[in-house]
């Protein structure tokens, strides 16, 4: 049976979705699941694109098989090496033994590292074309988008691109696969979660992939995970290029994000958001870090402009959920957002002075004065909490 679905005449989707998998990359909840794409391109020559996680091999088999039926594979294009994709090389390059792996310098070095050796290897180099018979292939390196062997493939005829993890999306694909056959409401914050999270850091290498693919006449853009995209380029393309410059998606947005151990932050968390709802700003949201996935809140932090963090103080530091979220900010090098910082402690300090210290290290504009209460809050505190409101909302509103 043929459960590959066309994409062009001779270009197949070969993806399965995984529902069983409870955290993508062991760390990334995947509550709506998430879909491992393969392609393959029947020519004079067939070819396939990346595979897909090990777990998946005996229904991605059948898949191949129900396309070519008893024709030979004759090429294996690895786009990207992280074993999401990579997983099924070994049991594929052992049903076809004379297959043509290809990859460049980078990717052989991966397969060698983590499946040792294989025979057949096809050493591509950026730009360098492939025919397949009627079609041309055509390789473009984009490094660190994700890993540093990342590469695009291009099928020149359908004008095709084969991006790996750039444009992908966590979530199943329910039955439609192509943008416009979904309900991209569904995907808009679990690609922005997918993208932020996995991709995040490498925003200078997403901005060069992106001119590097600028002069290229693309119909399709076919990821590794998540719909395939052939009527909304534009929304797609806008949007990871806004995501690459570390631009927030909405800039009326205010995040207020805390961590409270008995409440006395949360309630200055309260009074800080309905001050800045006052001032006439509809777009807050305040969340519990002990609560929410540190995964929705750096989705949270690439959507909102405005960013207001509160501490306790814990053993003379950050409260561990905030300084994982701190940390994992840094790391990602998010730029331009607006930030004011609030908490509590007892009696050495450690929450708010390290809040104000990450705002320095990361080069956020702090926009108002911030507030530490002993023990709970007080009415002047709560006062300052109503000075950080007022503050954060008239830095957003300059902005709009
Ligand atoms: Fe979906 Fe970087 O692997």
């Amino acid at each position: 049976m043929k459960c590959a679905i066309n994409i062009t005449k001779n270009v197949y989707w070969l993806g399965v979705n995984d529902r069983e998998t409870h955290l993508f990359e062991n760390v990334w909840p995947l509550e709506n699941g998430v879909s491992y794409n393969s392609y393959i391109i029947v020519d004079e020559k067939t070819a396939l694109i990346d595979t897909v996680k090990e777990m998946k091999f005996e229904e991605y088999i059948e898949k191949i098989k129900g396309v070519i039926e008893d024709r030979p594979l004759d090429y294996l294009i690895i786009n990207h090496m992280e074993p999401d994709h990579s997983g099924c090389i070994k049991a594929i390059a052992k049903e076809y033994p004379d297959i043509k792996i290809v990859g460049n310098t980078k990717t052989f070095d991966f397969l060698k590292e983590f499946y040792g050796d294989f025979d057949n290897l096809y050493t591509v180099k950026d730009g360098e074309e492939l025919s397949l018979g009627e079609k041309t292939l055509k390789f473009y390196f984009t490094p660190m988008v994700h890993w540093p062997e990342t590469m695009m493939t291009y099928d020149m005829q359908d004008k095709i691109m084969f991006t790996g993890d750039a444009f992908g999306s966590f979530g199943t694909l329910d039955g439609g696969i192509f943008d416009d056959e979904l309900n991209l409401e569904f995907y808009e914050s679990e690609m922005r979660r997918y993208y932020s999270n996995i991709v995040g850091k490498f925003g200078m290498m997403v901005q060069r992939a992106m001119q590097k693919l600028a002069s290229v006449d693309i119909k399709v853009l076919a990821a590794t995970h998540g719909p395939i995209w052939r009527t909304n380029l534009e929304y797609v393309l806008s949007r990871y290029d806004m995501w690459s410059r570390y631009e927030p998606e909405e800039k009326d947005a205010v995040l207020v994000i805390y961590g409270s151990m008995y409440g006395n932050t949360r309630k200055m968390a309260d009074v800080i958001a309905r001050s800045i709802s006052e001032e006439g700003i509809k777009n807050v949201k305040v969340y519990d870090a002990s609560k929410l996935h540190l995964s929705y809140v750096i989705n949270e932090v690439f959507r909102c402009k405005g960013i207001v963090m509160g501490s306790c103080a814990y053993n003379a530091g950050l409260y561990y959920p905030m300084e994982i979220i701190t940390t994992k900010l840094k790391h990602t090098g998010v730029k331009n957002r607006l930030f004011a910082a609030f908490g509590t402690y007892a009696w050495s300090g450690g929450g708010v002075s390290n809040l104000n210290k990450f705002a320095e290290d990361i080069k956020w504009e702090v926009v108002a004065d911030s507030v530490e209460a002993k023990c709970a809050p007080k009415a002047e505190d709560m006062q300052k909490c109503v000075e950080i409101g007022k503050k954060m909302a008239a830095a957003i509103k300059k902005d709009l």
